[in-house]
This record gives C-alpha cells, sequence and structure tokens, in this order.
C-alpha cells in the first residue's frame, strides 16, 4: 500500500507532511526519495524506535535526507502542541495505526504470546500508566472481562477473567506464558483448534487498554483535521475493526458538517498481489478525507 498511500496524499511541490506513527520510517523514506524537496515531521511514541532509527539516519542517509526530517518522540494525540512547537502547518498527514512487528520480536515487552517475557506492553516505557501485568492483577473481574470483551471482541471473555482472578490468587501473572496457560485452562478443546491461537484476543485487547489505544486514535485522528491545511489529506491506515470504526464515524460526521470531504468514498483494501506478497495487508483498511 505503500505507493498507494503516498499517492493519495496528492504530495505537491515543497509540501509539508506529518508521518504521525512513524516507526522504521517506511512511508517517510518513500515520500523523502520520492519528493526531494517535500519535508516531513514524523512522530513515534516509542523511544527506543526513535533511537533505533536515528541510529539508522545517521549512519546510513544523506544530509539532504536528514535536514528534511524532523523526529519527534511523542504520542500523535499531541498533534496541536507539536505542529504549534515546531512551526509546521501539514499539507498532508498519515497514520499507520497499531504496532510494528518490532514490538513483537524485538521489544522484549511481552507483546507476543508466542515469546516469554514480562507482561509490560506500553508502547512508551516512559509512561507511567499500568503495565499489563498491573491490570491483570489487580483489575476487579467485571473490569477484565469488559477490556477482554470490547478492546478484543473475544467470546469467551467471561471464562478467561475468571480464571485469571483465580489464578493470581495462588501466584502473580508476570510473563507472557502464565498469561497463555490461564487462556489455555479457560476456553474449550474446539477453540484450541482453530487458525487464530487462543491467546491473540486477549493480547490484543490488553495491548489496547495498556495504550490507551482507540482514545489516542480519536484525539489523533480529530486533531489531525483540526491542524491540515485547507486542501491538505489525511490517510489513516487500521488493522483492526475497532480503530476502523472510531475513523470512519470521524469521517462520516466531518463531511455532513462540510469540514471535510471523501477523496474515495469509504474503504480502501489492499490490492491482491499486495496481500499475497505481505500478509499483514490482509485485513488493512484505508480511508482517505480532504479537509475544505
Ligand atoms: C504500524 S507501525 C507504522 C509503520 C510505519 N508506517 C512504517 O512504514 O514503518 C505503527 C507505529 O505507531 C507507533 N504508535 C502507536 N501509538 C502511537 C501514538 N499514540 N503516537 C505515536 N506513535 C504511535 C507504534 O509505536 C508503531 O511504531
Amino acid at each position: 500500500m505503500l505507493n498507494e498511500v503516498v499517492e493519495l496524499l496528492n504530495i505537491k511541490a515543497g509540501a509539508s507532511i506529518i508521518d504521525a506513527t512513524l516507526n522504521g520510517g517506511g512511508h517517510t523514506e518513500e515520500i523523502l526519495e520520492k519528493y526531494p524537496d517535500v519535508k516531513v515531521l514524523g512522530i513515534e511514541w516509542d523511544p527506543d524506535i526513535v533511537e533505533n532509527l536515528k541510529l539508522k539516519i545517521k549512519n546510513g542517509k544523506s544530509d539532504n535526507f536528514r535536514e528534511r526530517l524532523i523526529i519527534i518522540n511523542d504520542s500523535y494525540v499531541d498533534l496541536r502542541a507539536v505542529v504549534e512547537k515546531y512551526n509546521f502547518q501539514p499539507d498532508g498527514i498519515i497514520f499507520d495505526l497499531g504496532l510494528s512487528s518490532w514490538h513483537y520480536e524485538k521489544s522484549g515487552r511481552g507483546f507476543s504470546f508466542m515469546r516469554d517475557e514480562p507482561l509490560d506492553m506500553r508502547f512508551n516505557p516512559n509512561e507511567t500508566v499500568k503495565t499489563a501485568a498491573d491490570i491483570l492483577n489487580t483489575a476487579p473481574e467485571v473490569e477484565l472481562e469488559e477490556i477482554i470483551r470490547l478492546y478484543g471482541e473475544e467470546d469467551f471473555a467471561e471464562d478467561i477473567a475468571k480464571r485469571i482472578v483465580t489464578a493470581r490468587k495462588s501466584k502473580p501473572i508476570v510473563g507472557t506464558q502464565d498469561l497463555v496457560a490461564v487462556i489455555m485452562d479457560s476456553v474449550p478443546g474446539w477453540y484450541k483448534k482453530r487458525k487464530i491461537h487462543p491467546a491473540t484476543k486477549t493480547f490484543q485487547a490488553l495491548r489496547v487498554a495498556v495504550n490507551g489505544e482507540l482514545d489516542n486514535v480519536e484525539k489523533g485522528v480529530i486533531a489531525a483535521i483540526e491542524v491540515l491545511k485547507l486542501g491538505g489529506r489525511l490517510v489513516v491506515i487500521s488493522f483492526q475493526g475497532l480503530e476502523d470504526k472510531i475513523v470512519r464515524e470521524i469521517f462520516k460526521n466531518k463531511s455532513k458538517t462540510g469540514e471535510v470531504k471523501w477523496v474515495k468514498k469509504g474503504t480502501i483494501k489492499p490490492k491482491w498481489e499486495e496481500v499475497k506478497r505481505n500478509p499483514r495487508a490482509r485485513s488493512a483498511k484505508m480511508k482517505v478525507i480532504e479537509k475544505l
């Protein structure tokens, strides 16, 4: 979707673009390489990803590339303040929501049920919010059930929440494999034979709760529409139905009030060739609006 994203931003000469979810800079790099006079301000919440990216750029990229990229370690929720501070009013903004493969594979923060790591799950470990282990060991059963049902859309939320509360009475749940064992004890046999791992939805739910992801998406997308220049474009890619619903509602409401118009009505799905190359793209949903 890389080409499509960049095309949909409709980038003009000298434009200023915000990449609200910078990560390793895939989208940003494509933009900077394709448009030699365009500037990008990239926002990334995870301080480790920011450090890695700065190192990569320091060692690899030309001065021209460096001079056209501002890297900010912050949450896109603070978009308004960032735009003001850097006097960077954007012609285009891109959000590529969720987490990166680095989080699963390298962060060591318990995002993956395939590994044995402490259950942290914060995108930014400097934030003094509850970790996944804090929630699992202190939240009342009804709250756990609600988190797992609402954010994970897990049918066995009630059984899993009940089992968590029983398990933590004898031993705190601190590692990913502690939680996987509890989930395996809570769900029926047929559920364990399906393609999707029984822990997938509970892990997703905890991550969304720890990072306040749905709240962030709502605040970030609304702020993005506010800071965009007139005629500027906003592209949002989500991989999760709940996020996509929030984005759809905001775009629908703002197009009714005449603040924005759809560039392409509804959702743009990845092309078949891309899904073949990159299975993650299968669940990608992209939406694009233009500010009026
Ligand atoms: C799917 S990745 C983006 C991939 C990126 N477009 C690329 O091409 O490499 C999502 C990124 O958003 C970051 N992120 C999540 N919540 C954020 C927030 N509230 N503010 C800023 N970045 C956030 C994650 O840490 C992750 O690196």
